[in-house]
């Protein structure tokens, strides 16, 4: 297998581009859940992706044919990310290209994250998933845990691919593992603005249960 591993490591957290303080007062973070899960059939096979403390990137997967990563479109792909959600939301700090780097390798090697991948058959990457082991509602701290639920922490595409369902394949994805995991629902935050996003998870039977 052949992994591309450009970047050097400078960490910094993953959670500092949010700076709940100052987000204006029309945007809301929207909780939505989603109960009575069940398990069905996915179209993509995504492959977890891992880094370790000395940056070397870990591929899980199962099926023969190589996969590379590349941890550049990655790095790209999640920029673009971040762009998009400033767009929602003016606190959401825009990413210099060297912090972006920086947050991806601190993304890939955090441990209460884990992120999967799915690429076409080139080794493109379509789109990311990420969960969170320790899912929150509207805050990361301890009042606002629930055990009960599988955190959806970000759901990407890149805008090659939209449109032709991976997202919710990505959905159905999170549904199986949180059933495996014994956990009786799925949760995620959603910005008010990202109607897209807020029609995605509608469609998928998420449902909105507090407002911030
Ligand atoms: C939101 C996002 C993940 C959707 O990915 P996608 O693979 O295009 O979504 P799907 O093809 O599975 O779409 C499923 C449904 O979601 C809704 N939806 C998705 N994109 C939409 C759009 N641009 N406008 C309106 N509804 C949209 C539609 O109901 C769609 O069903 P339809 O195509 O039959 O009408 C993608 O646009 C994205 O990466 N956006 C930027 C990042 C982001 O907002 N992530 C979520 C943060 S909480």
């Amino acid at each position: 297998m052949k992994i591309s591993i450009e970047s050097s490591n400078v960490v910094i957290s993953i959670e500092s581009n949010k700076t709940e303080n100052t987000r204006p007062s029309d945007v809301k973070v929207i909780t939505m859940e989603k109960t009575n899960l069940s398990k069905s059939s996915i179209n993509v096979e995504p492959i977890e992706i891992k880094a370790s403390k000395d940056n070397k990137i870990y591929l899980t997967k199962s099926k023969d044919t190589d996969i590379v990563f590349d941890i550049d479109k990655f790095i790209d792909l999640y920029r673009w990310f971040f762009d998009k959600e400033s767009e929602y939301d003016k606190s959401i700090k825009v990413f210099s290209k060297q912090e972006s780097k920086d947050s991806c390798w601190d993304l890939l090697k955090n441990k209460n994250l884990n992120v999967y991948c799915i690429f076409d058959k080139g080794s493109d990457i379509i789109g990311c998933i990420v969960f969170r082991n320790k899912p929150y509602f509207n805050k990361p701290d301890d009042t606002n845990i629930d055990d009960n639920a599988f955190m959806i922490r970000m759901l990407f595409i890149d805008p090659k691919y939209h449109r032709k369902g991976y997202a919710t394949e990505l959905l159905k994805f999170a549904e199986n593992i949180a059933i495996s995991k014994k956990k009786d629902k799925l949760i995620l935050n959603v910005i008010s603005g990202n109607i897209n996003a807020y029609n995605l998870y509608k469609k998928c039977g998420f449902k909105e249960i507090k407002h911030k």
